[in-house]
């Protein structure tokens, strides 16, 4: 993928390096067992390991950069959250949800294995998630686990990102207003992104009052983020995205996109990424990855 801009380099060999890190640590925590789980853990790893951008594990990893954080400490944390991620990917690519057929440029879990073990695998990932962030090697502190555990589980349940995806489905039937769909692509998408940025503040043991131009930014870029991501279903390329697109306005989905137009919706995802960038203002130069990250997500086209 072609980065451009000042930061093109700073940000290219951060994806790079936080994708190394990620596959890594996934390959360490999930070991094939010698008995006839051997199939789960295979699909676990199928999904896990290679494929996405990692984009949250590197919010979690450039947040807690700003503070000092262990690197160890900020990747354990960001692959739980890839963890749900991932999960929810293979639950979302289910026949009783989008129905898809290809992720990452392959086969989806269930088309690759069967409907049984897809859902078994998005399970275990969900369940991983909680395991790596309660192990002393996350955070000796167990305060800052505690606040780990509490951020991540309200961000994926119905107050996230599995509420959201109600909220996505329940579309299909009835017509939703502007703030009915802000508040489902919030829940759905910005919540998981902004837990990612929060974890990294709680591992730099930053105070909740001390949070606020963070959760502001990232409030910003969870939102650009699924305007990109529907923006990309209306107009990108299926090679590079490794997923079929033009899917959204044939399944009723309510987005930005099919409320205001791709044109509007573009505009109103640059001056997302405008805003966000700019509740970064009393950092310096040691912020300039989150600043370079905001801008990647409503420039990609993965
Ligand atoms: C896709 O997320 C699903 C949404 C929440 C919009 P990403 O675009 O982060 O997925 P990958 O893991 O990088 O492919
Ligand atoms: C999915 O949104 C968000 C999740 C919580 C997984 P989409 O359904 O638009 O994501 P894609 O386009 O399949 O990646
Ligand atoms: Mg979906
Ligand atoms: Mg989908
Ligand atoms: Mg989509």
């Amino acid at each position: 993928m072609e980065l451009v801009g000042t930061n093109s380099n700073l940000l290219a060999d951060a994806l790079g390096h936080i994708q190394r890190e990620i596959d890594a640590a996934f390959d360490a925590f999930l070991p094939m067992p010698g008995d006839t789980r051997a199939r789960l853990v295979e699909a676990m790893r199928y999904a896990a390991i290679g494929g996405g951008k990692r984009v949250r594990p590197l919010l979690v990893a450039a947040t807690a950069e700003l503070y000092g954080v262990d690197r160890d400490a900020a990747v354990r944390a960001g692959c739980a959250v890839e963890a749900i991620h991932v999960y929810s990917l293979i639950h979302d690519d289910l026949p009783c949800m989008d129905d898809d057929d290809m992720r990452h440029g392959k086969p989806t879990v269930h088309k690759q294995f069967d409907d049984a073990t897809a859902v078994l695998a998005g399970d275990c990932l969900h369940a991983l998630a909680f395991e790596i962030l309660a192990d002393p090697a996350t955070s000796g502190d167990p305060f800052v686990r505690t606040e780990l555990i509490q951020t991540l589980a309200t961000a994926s349940g119905k107050d996230g990102m599995a509420g959201g995806q109600m909220m996505d489905i329940v579309a299909e039937e009835q017509d939703y207003d502007l703030h009915t769909i802000t508040r489902l692509q919030q829940l759905k998408t910005g919540a998981l992104l902004a837990a990612s940025v929060e974890m990294g503040a709680i591992l730099g043991r930053i105070a909740p009052e001390g949070r606020g131009h963070l959760r502001a930014y990232a409030r910003d870029i969870g939102l650009a983020f699924q305007i990109a991501d529907d923006l990309l279903d209306h107009e990108g390329d299926e090679a590079k995205a490794g997923k079929a697109l033009r899917k959204d306005e044939g399944q009723g989905k309510q987005t930005f996109v099919s409320l205001m137009g791709a044109d509007k919706a573009r505009e109103q995802a640059h001056a997302l990424v405008d805003q966000a960038i700019g509740h970064l203002g009393t950092h310096g130069s040691e912020a300039n990855l989150l600043r370079a990250l905001a801008r990647f997500i409503v420039e990609r086209d993965r």
